[in-house]
C-alpha cells in the first residue's frame, strides 16, 4: 500500500518523480522519499509527511539527476519516521530500494545478514532487500542476477525497484503479487506501481505479471522470468490520457469525483452488448455464485445479491473478501465467484479469488483499474469505466458498480433501464447539495450517527456510515432499519442523529415505523427520501426514480454529507488518516 516510482532519463528527473509521487499519494501518504545518482553517489531526501512538505523542507530543488526513484508510504512494518521512510540504502550505499508490499521472511534474512556484518538503520522489512542484494553482488554476480538471486530468497508480496549506484543508465523491477507497469516515453521510461503517476509523460505502458523482473533502461528495456527466461509483452495503450488528473475547480479530488457522477454513471451503464452478454451467461451458469468484495465495493456487492436474488433470480451469496476463506467450503465447479473492486489490487480479494481459482471455480469480476491484478486473474471483467479515483473515498466508482450490476441484472431478467430518467435523478440529486452541507455544519459536534435502511437500501445505509467513519472520523453505524430495535435503540436518546434512508418503495412503511420508534426515543431523524413525512425533523428530498434504482440517488447526498462532515471537522477529506486508497495487505 505504497507508491512506488523510478525514472530514467536524459533529463532531471526529479520534478518527474514529485509529480508522479503527488499523483500515486493516494496510495499511502504517512511519509516520502526520493533517491537521485548525482556525480557518483546516490544522495537521498526523505522525512514524515505528505510528497509537498517534504519537497519544500528537505530542498528537494537542490537535487539533480537524470535517473532516480521515489516512494509514497503507507506504514506496515515500522513505524512513521524519518529512518523507516523510502529508499532504503545498502551499507557501502551501492544499492537503493523503494518497496510496495511485505517481506513475510525479513526477520531471518535480516539475522543473517546482521551476522555477516551488515548494519540495519531503519526497523522495516524492506531493508533487508538492499543489503540482500549487496551481498550477492559481494558473492559476484551481475546487477540483474543480483536482483533475480536476492528475489530468490524473498517470501511475501511485493513490487520493487533498484537503482545501482555504479550503473546509472538502468532501473530494474521487480514484480510478485503487487503491481509493477513500465511506463515508455520519447523523454525516458519509468517503473511504477501505478500508470497514474507517469501519465503526463505518456500513454505507452507495459504491465508485468507476477513473478518477473524488468531492466529499464533510457532507450529500451528488457524483461525476464524469475529463471531468467526473456519474455515479450505487448505495450498497451492507456485511454485515460484525456482525464485531467487535477482538481479543476473543486477545492478536494473526493468533490470533483462526487460531481463526476452525473457522467460516470451514464458511462458505465453503457457496457459493450457481446461483453455483457458473455458474462451474463457465465451467471446463468453457475448452480451457486459468491460474490466477494471489502469496504464500498463489499456494499456494492449486497445491492447485486438484493438484484440477483429478486429480479435475476439467481442463487448468490456476498461475503466479505477477508472472511471469505472461512466460507470456503462449499466451492465445487458448480460454483462461480464474482468479485467486485475498484482497484483490482486489494489483497483481501485477491487472496480470495486465489482460493476459488485453486478449486476450479471460475471468477468473474467488476473492476475499475484496467489491466489489474484482479482483471488478469478474472476469466471476465466488466470495466466501470469512470477514470481515475483519486480521493481515498470511493465514491464515482461506487455509483458505477452499481451502473454495471444494474446492467447485468437487466441482461438477465425483465428490468428495464430508463437511462434518461436516471441521468435526470442524478443531475436533479445535486440539488441537494447545500441542505447536506448545512446538515454537516449542523451535526457537526455529534458524536456518533446511525443510518437505516431496508432491502436494497440497507447497503446504502451501511455505505452512508462508511463514508462518515473514514472522511469525518464520526462514530457511525448503518443498520438494517428492522435490526434498530435488537439493541442498537439503547442508544438513541435525545439529539442522536438518524437518517433514515426510506425512499417509496416497498419498504417504506416498515421503515417508517422505526423512525417513529426512534423519535419515540428524542432521536434527531433526517429523512431521505422523495416523500415528506411529518416524522422527520430534517427532510433531504431526493428524486423519484423506478423503486429498485434508489440508491443511485440516495448514496450522492450521503457522499456530500460526509464529505462537508470532514471540512466542518477540519479535515482533509482527500488524505483521511491511517488509510489508503488500494490496500495491498492483508
Ligand atoms: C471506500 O471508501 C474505502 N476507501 C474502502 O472501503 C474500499 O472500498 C476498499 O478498500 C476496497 O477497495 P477496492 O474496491 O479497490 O477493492
Amino acid at each position: 500500500m505504497c507508491g512506488i516510482i523510478g525514472c530514467v532519463s536524459d533529463a532531471n528527473v526529479v520534478d518527474v518523480l514529485a509529480d508522479g509521487l503527488k499523483n500515486m499519494e493516494y496510495r499511502g501518504y504517512d511519509s516520502a522519499g526520493f533517491c537521485v545518482y548525482d556525480d557518483g553517489t546516490i544522495r537521498v531526501c526523505k522525512g514524515v509527511g505528505r510528497v509537498d512538505e517534504i519537497a519544500r523542507n528537505l530542498d528537494l530543488q537542490s537535487f539533480s539527476g537524470k535517473i532516480g526513484l521515489a516512494h509514497t508510504r503507507w506504514a506496515t512494518h515500522g513505524g512513521v519516521t524519518p529512518e523507516n521512510a523510502h529508499p532504503h540504502l545498502s551499507c557501502n550505499g551501492e544499492v537503493a530500494v523503494v518497496h510496495n508490499g511485505i517481506i513475510e521472511n525479513y526477520q531471518a534474512i535480516k539475522v543473517k545478514l546482521e551476522a555477516k556484518g551488515h548494519i540495519f538503520r531503519s526497523t522495516t522489512d524492506t531493508e533487508v532487500i538492499p543489503h540482500l542484494i549487496e551481498e550477492k553482488l559481494k558473492a559476484g554476480r551481475n546487477y540483474r542476477d543480483a536482483v533475480l538471486d536476492a528475489v530468490k530468497e524473498l517470501k511475501g508480496s511485493y513490487a520493487f525497484i533498484v537503482l545501482f549506484r555504479d550503473l546509472c543508465d538502468r532501473l530494474y523491477g521487480v514484480r510478485k503479487d503487487a503491481p509493477l507497469i513500465i511506463g515508455l516515453s520519447e523523454r525516458g521510461n519509468f517503473l511504477a506501481s501505478d500508470a497514474l503517476s507517469f501519465l503526463k509523460y505518456t500513454n505507452k505502458a507495459i504491465f508485468l505479471e507476477n513473478l518477473e523482473v524488468a531492466e529499464v533502461r533510457r532507450d529500451g528495456y528488457t524483461i525476464w522470468n524469475f529463471k531468467g527466461e526473456e519474455v515479450q509483452h505487448s505495450i498497451s495503450t492507456l485511454e485515460w490520457e484525456s482525464m485531467v488528473l487535477s482538481k479543476r475547480e473543486f477545492t478536494h479530488f473526493t468533490l470533483k469525483e462526487i460531481h463526476e457522477q452525473r457522467e460516470t454513471i451514464t458511462l458505465a451503464f453503457r457496457q459493450d452488448q457481446e461483453d455483457l452478454d458473455r458474462f451474463c451467461l457465465a451467471l446463468q451458469g453457475a448452480e451457486r455464485i459468491y460474490i466477494i468484495g471489502a469496504g464500498t465495493s463489499y456494499h456494492a456487492g449486497l445491492v447485486a445479491k438484493h438484484l440477483f436474488l429478486n429480479v435475476a433470480k439467481l442463487p448468490v451469496e456476498a461475503i466479505l473478501a477477508s472472511e471469505f476463506e472461512e466460507y470456503a467450503t462449499l466451492l465445487d465447479e458448480g460454483t462461480l465467484l464474482l468479485a467486485i473492486s475498484q482497484s483490482g489490487e486489494t489483497a483481501d480479494v485477491l487472496s480470495a479469488v486465489s482460493v476459488a481459482k485453486k478449486r476450479g471455480v471460475p471468477v468473474l469480476s467488476i473492476v475499475n483499474m484496467l489491466s489489474s491484478s484482479l482483471a488478469r486473474e478474472s476469466e471476465q471483467t466488466l470495466y466501470l469505466k469512470c477514470g481515475p479515483e483519486v480521493g481515498v473515498a470511493a465514491t464515482k466508482t461506487f455509483t458505477a458498480q452499481l451502473a454495471v450490476i444494474y446492467s447485468v441484472v437487466a441482461r438477465l431478467s425483465n428490468l428495464s433501464i430508463d437511462l434518461k430518467q436516471i441521468a435526470e435523478a442524478v443531475e436533479e440529486v445535486f440539488g441537494v447539495e447545500r441542505q447536506m452541507a448545512y446538515l454537516a455544519q449542523a451535526l457537526s459536534t455529534s458524536k456518533d450517527c446511525y443510518f437505516i435502511g431496508r432491502g436494497v437500501n440497507y447497503p446504502i445505509a451501511l455505505e452512508g456510515a462508511l463514508k462518515l467513519k473514514e472522511l469525518a472520523y464520526v462514530h457511525a453505524e448503518g443498520l438494517a432499519a428492522g435490526e434498530l430495535k435488537h439493541g442498537t435503540l439503547a442508544l438513541i436518546s435525545e439529539g442522536v442523529p438518524v437518517i433514515a434512508i426510506n425512499p417509496s418503495d416497498k419498504t417504506y412503511h416498515d421503515t417508517l415505523s422505526n423512525v417513529a420508534e426512534i423519535k419515540a426515543r428524542g432521536g434527531r431523524v433526517i429523512g431521505l427520501s422523495d416523500v415528506e413525512n411529518s416524522l422527520y425533523d430534517y427532510h433531504v428530498k431526493i428524486p423519484s426514480v423506478e423503486k429498485l434504482f434508489y440508491p443511485l440517488v440516495e448514496v450522492i447526498p450521503l457522499q456530500m454529507f460526509a464529505y462537508y462532515s470532514a471540512l466542518e471537522r477540519g479535515q482533509n477529506p482527500d488524505y483521511p488518516r491511517n488509510l489508503a486508497k488500494s490496500v495491498t495487505v492483508k
